[in-house]
């Protein structure tokens, strides 16, 4: 393991099909005035906003709305959000959704009690929170981001075309989040799919970086391996409780700064597909899935061992007799099959960008340093080019 680290995992979690049961032992910890936040309405459908309010209730809790968190969630929602939980004097704010909610809520609770501008403070300059930050829990009903167990707060910014994410030390990590997986089954397969992606880069931008030999990278080929397997059950069987369970802890696992230990990370595939979402606002996994194959092309020849040891280790790609660059190709092959037979969208033109949009899409890409090849704009401009 190279360099020094810290490891430290303040979030508490409950798992399985009784998960919210916790939800009870968690409220009694906080303040009577609660901030519910929700997206669009699917917990309204699916029964569990039913469930939490009740909950609530019980707990003798005083509770605030803030619904209509959009998928990709916005500044101008954000500081709607500020003035909610300001007005509500929220001691807790309850997150109830996938990702875009549990992100929007740790963006609120580092502001509401911050006087400058959220989006300069936390977005473009990336400074932390020096004030105080309102504690967040969350009960996930969209599996893919591992927002529900880290500090990632992502915000689209549609006025300045930018989508920009800060992730947030151990005082914004939620204090609790609630996994139930039965909660996941009416998420509709496009989002399904494009979780179980968002899963599987969240781990490849981890495992793409170094060339030591690094406990982080076997844990992450462990988790690909099982990822590949449930998503094969669940795309089938939406409802196999086993294969959407392993999802569901696959992806915390993915993102909850484990398998970053001793890896410099590479992240240029979510800068890419964060910049085609910056101009077209399409669904988090799709623009990952979309550049991903013309990025890992690109970079491979500066990685051909590591590719190889990817398409063996997880594509059980048999290399007897091959070249390493024959074996890290086929490997890349696999995969492409693999996202093809999932639904997974391939290319931004389908995701609405156009060739008019080249332009501010370079420009949106912010540029990571810790991968195989650091792009220059000429590199950025190829491999979007690459993804229509
Ligand atoms: O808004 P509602 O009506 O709830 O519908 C949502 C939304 O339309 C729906 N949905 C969620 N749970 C459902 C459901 N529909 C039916 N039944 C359920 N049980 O799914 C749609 C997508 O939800 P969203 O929360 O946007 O998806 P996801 O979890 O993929 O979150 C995406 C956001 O997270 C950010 C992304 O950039 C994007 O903004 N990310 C956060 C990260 C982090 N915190 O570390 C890292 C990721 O790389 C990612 O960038
Ligand atoms: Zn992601």
């Amino acid at each position: 393991m190279i360099g020094n680290f810290t490891y430290c995992n303040p979030t508490k979690l409950y798992f399985g099909k009784d998960a919210l049961e916790g939800l009870k032992l968690e409220l009694p910890k906080y303040g009577k005035n609660v901030l519910l936040v929700y997206g669009g309405g699917s917990i309204k459908k699916n029964g569990i906003y039913d469930r939490v309010v009740g909950i609530l209730k019980e707990c003798g809790k005083e509770i605030f709305e803030d619904g209509g968190v959009m998928p990709n969630p916005t500044y101008v929602k954000l500081c709607e959000g500020i003035a909610r939980a300001r007005a509500a004097e929220a001691d807790l704010i309850l997150a109830v959704g996938g990702g875009s909610v549990c992100d929007y809520a740790k963006a609120v609770s580092v502001s509401v009690h911050c006087n400058e501008d959220a989006w300069e403070k936390y977005f473009i300059r990336f400074e932390e929170p020096s004030c105080e930050i309102i504690p967040v829990g969350c009960v996930l009903t969209m599996v893919g981001t591992g927002s529900e167990m880290n500090g990632g707060s992502v915000i689209t910014n549609h006025a300045e075309k930018l989508k920009i994410g800060h992730v947030f030390g151990e005082e914004v990590f939620p204090k609790f989040s609630v996994l139930n997986p039965e909660f996941t089954y009416t998420v509709p397969k496009y989002q399904m799919v494009s979780g179980i992606y968002d899963i599987m880069s969240h781990i490849l931008e981890q495992y793409f970086s170094g060339t030591d030999d690094n406990t982080s990278d076997y844990i992450s080929e462990g988790l690909l391996r099982s990822l590949i397997h449930s998503a094969n059950i669940a795309v089938e069987d939406p409802k196999n409780y086993e294969a959407r369970s392993n999802i569901m802890w696959t992806a915390t696992w993915a993102l909850n700064t484990l398998i970053a230990k001793g890896k410099t990370t590479d992240w240029m595939v979510h800068m890419l597909g964060q910049a085609v979402a910056a101009h077209t606002d399409a669904t988090h996994g799709m623009t990952l899935a979309a550049v991903t194959m013309p990025y890992y092309k690109f970079i491979l020849p500066y990685a051909t061992e590591k590719f190889a040891r990817y398409a063996t280790q997880v594509w059980d790609v048999d290399p007897t007799g091959k070249t390493k660059s024959a074996v890290a190709y086929e490997g890349l092959e696999r995969m492409e099959a693999w996202m093809k037979k999932l639904g997974l969208v391939m290319n931004i033109t389908e995701l609405g960008a156009t060739r008019e949009m080249l332009d501010g899409m370079v420009k949106s890409t912010l540029i990571m340093d810790g991968g195989y090849k650091v792009l220059g704009e000429k590199d950025v401009r190829a491999v979007l080019s690459a993804s229509f």
